[in-house]
C-alpha cells in the first residue's frame, strides 16, 4: 500500500524512493523465502516469453514482491496484474542486495544528486526498467507503471483510478 509514496528530489526529475516504503519491502525481504512455484506458474502464465525472461532475473525477494502485487484484489484485469508484478523489474540493473538498497536510499535523501554506479541506477529503477519493458513489447500501462511507480498519484500520466489501484497493489 501507498506505493506512489515517493517524493521528487530538489532535481525535479528523479523521484527519492520513500523510507517508509523501503522499510516494509526492507523488513519483507529479510523474512522471505522466496515465492511460491504455484504463484510463480500462475503469473509465468500472464507474461509474455520476453517478460518471464526478466522477471526470472529478479531476486526472489522481489519475485515474491511482484507475485503479492499481482495477487492485490483491487486489480481488474490481467494487464494490471502484469503491471503490477513487472513495476520494479528494473532493479534487476542495479544489482544491489537489501543492505545496499538501505544505504543507497539514506545517501540519496542526503544527497539527491551524489550518487553514482549502482546506487543511482537503484534510484533509478522505474525509468530502466521502463525501458526494459518497452524493448520487450509490453503493454503500454505496464511500461508507464513502471516509470511512474514512485511518482504522487496526482502526477501519474495514468487514469487516476487506475494509478490509485496499482498503487495499492505495491
Ligand atoms: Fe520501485
Ligand atoms: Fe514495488
Amino acid at each position: 500500500m501507498g506505493g506512489l509514496s515517493g517524493r521528487s528530489s530538489p532535481g525535479g526529475a528523479q523521484p527519492v524512493i520513500a523510507g517508509a516504503h523501503l522499510a516494509r519491502r526492507f523488513f519483507q525481504s529479510i523474512v522471505d523465502r522466496g515465492p511460491d512455484p504455484a504463484e510463480e506458474a500462475w503469473l509465468l502464465g500472464l507474461l509474455t516469453g520476453a517478460e518471464a525472461e526478466l522477471y526470472q532475473q529478479m531476486s526472489a525477494a522481489d519475485r515474491s514482491h511482484a507475485l503479492r502485487s499481482a495477487r492485490c484484489p483491487a486489480l481488474a484485469d490481467d494487464a494490471q496484474r502484469v503491471a503490477a508484478a513487472l513495476h520494479d523489474v528494473g532493479k534487476i540493473q542495479t544489482g544491489l542486495g537489501t543492505w545496499a538498497r538501505v544505504g543507497a536510499t539514506l545517501m540519496a535523501t542526503a544527497h539527491p544528486r551524489g550518487l553514482r554506479g549502482r546506487w543511482a541506477n537503484y534510484q533509478d529503477h522505474p525509468r530502466l526498467g521502463s525501458e526494459m519493458l518497452r524493448e520487450a513489447g509490453s503493454a503500454t500501462l505496464t511500461v508507464v507503471w513502471a516509470a511512474e511507480h514512485h511518482l504522487p498519484l496526482a502526477k501519474s500520466s495514468l487514469p487516476p483510478e487506475v494509478a490509485a489501484t496499482l498503487a495499492a497493489a505495491d
